[in-house]
């Protein structure tokens, strides 16, 4: 077992109403994961919920946004991720498409992403508010998202701050009691100036998870390869970054691609040996062979 490990593997997996009642309580700590080994140390490492974003889409496939990740590809990396969480209630993003089109496809998309992997909430960017009332009607929890929302990035102008205007912080506080009142059980806020999010917080009585969105949110959530530094191509400013993981794989690779060139890899430490009469053996049939 890991020297890391914070908790109990047998401890109780965090359930939807944990991550209410932590409301006013305790901040809760949200990360992204894609695969199963990093779905195990981010949940040894104790965070509380684990979103399977569609960012995989970018830091993952290698794609310039998120708008083609598909369900499929979706539900592959979910799967994943469940197998290596024991504690944390992992979240996956609906893709783009999924849930626009009314609450028949949301239905039925979130039904096959819960039950072909595993996940037991899904979140949906946007107030599609007749969607969420029917995933939650049908017992699928819902986490909201509002602010900056990257499938809609195009009609944002960009990925810029959002509710920096008087009008459109107000749409933002109206947007957060709406998915409220829809039901969510939670609301991630980006990129939105911090005493607007300090505001929606005061006002709805369900956690705000925080990118971008300041200290006074219930909790807060990153994306894995910005924070351990996996993903260079962009850094958005609201990033901490708390480890240089890219740099350390590089150099790692290079030692070892010098190594395999020097001869210094592998030592006899890393192979097999035989024994010495069987390798008499060989050599006698090798004899004969020549
Ligand atoms: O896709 C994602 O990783 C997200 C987070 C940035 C909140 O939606």
């Amino acid at each position: 077992m890991s020297t890391y490990q914070t908790f109990s593997t047998d401890e109780k997996p965090l359930s939807i109403l944990d991550v209410r009642d932590a409301k006013n309580r305790r901040k809760l700590a949200m990360v992204t994961a894609y695969d199963t080994p990093s779905a195990r140390i981010v949940d040894r490492a104790g965070v509380d919920m684990v979103l399977v974003g569609d960012s995989l889409g970018m830091v993952m496939l290698g794609r310039k946004d998120t708008l083609s990740v598909t369900l499929d590809e979706m539900i592959h990396h979910c799967r994943a991720v469940v197998q290596g969480i024991h504690h944390a209630l992992v979240v996956a993003d609906m893709p783009f498409m999924t849930y626009e089109p009314g609450p028949d496809t949301a239905l039925s998309n979130a039904a096959r992403l819960v039950r072909e992997s595993g996940v037991r909430a899904v979140k949906l960017e946007g107030a599609f508010l007749p969607q969420i009332r029917a995933l939650v009607g049908a017992g699928i929890p819902v986490m909201g998202h509002i602010g900056l929302t990257p499938q809609r990035s195009a009609q944002l102008g960009g990925f810029k701050v959002q509710g920096k205007r008087a009008e459109a912080a107000r749409q933002l506080l109206d947007e957060a009691a709406a998915l409220e009142d829809a039901g969510c059980f939670a609301i991630v806020l980006e990129a939105i100036p911090a005493p607007l999010a300090a505001a929606i917080t005061a006002r709805v009585s369900v956690p705000t998870i925080g990118i971008g969105a300041g200290a006074d949110c219930d909790g807060q959530v990153l994306v894995l390869h910005d924070m351990l530094g996996l993903y260079s191509e962009f850094t958005p400013r609201f990033v901490k970054r708390y480890a240089e993981l890219g740099t350390l794989m590089e150099q790692a690779v290079r030692d070892y691609a010098e190594e395999v060139r020097s001869g210094a890899f592998p030592t006899p430490a890393h192979g097999f040996s035989m024994d010495e009469e069987e390798r008499a053996r060989l050599e006698d049939r090798l004899r004969e062979t020549e």
